[in-house]
């Protein structure tokens, strides 16, 4: 892979383990990585952006990743990416139900900015079905999370549930 920096975007509420494999996969490849944490007014998090943005850097750290950095964002991605220097957008593939929204999102962003790639990488099996909203599920109901999350977002989500 040329010297070029990529940027991996989600809401990331919070981030999963599923979500660290896939950037451990990404920064093998790429030098440098922005994890990218999406404002995104359409969903209704369970933290706040500054808060998702913390846990994500806690959780780099703790997963020990180099050449990541992490960054919130607003507004089109593409924008976004481009103001970075980046020139490819990564993005995970779980099971096959993702691909035709990710497929849709790919050549949206690439009719926005043809110069961006966007480029895929397969989870692990054990994430194939791992989702934030599974996490928050078992956590809702006392299941343990530790196998689905980082320590630093499994401490986070039993304080905000009591
Ligand atoms: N492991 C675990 N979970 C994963 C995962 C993985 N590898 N990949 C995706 N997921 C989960 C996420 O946790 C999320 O779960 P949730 O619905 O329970 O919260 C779900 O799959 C969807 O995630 P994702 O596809 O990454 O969507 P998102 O909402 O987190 O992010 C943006 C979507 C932010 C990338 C996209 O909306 C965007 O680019 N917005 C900016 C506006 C724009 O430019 N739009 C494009 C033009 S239309």
């Amino acid at each position: 892979m040329r010297e070029m920096t990529a940027v991996y975007p989600g809401t990331f509420d919070p981030i999963t383990n599923g979500h660290l494999d896939i950037l451990a996969r990404a920064a093998s490849v790429f030098p440098h990585v922005i994890l990218a944490v999406a404002e995104n007014g359409g969903k209704q998090p369970m933290f706040s952006i500054g808060r998702r943005v913390s846990l994500c850097r806690d959780a780099v750290t703790e997963a020990g990743l180099e050449g990541v950095e992490v960054r919130r964002f607003d507004g089109l991605l593409v924008r976004f990416a481009r103001s970075c220097g980046a020139g490819a957008i990564v993005r995970g593939l779980r099971a096959t139900s993702d691909f035709e929204y990710e497929f849709q999102l790919a050549l949206t962003n690439r009719m926005l900015d043809p110069l961006i790639e966007s480029v895929f990488f397969m989870t692990s099996k054990q994430y194939v079905f791992l989702s934030s909203s599974t996490a928050k599920e078992i956590c809702r109901y006392g299941g343990d999370v530790h196998r689905f999350v980082p320590d630093c977002v499994a401490r986070a989500m039993a304080d905000l549930t009591g």
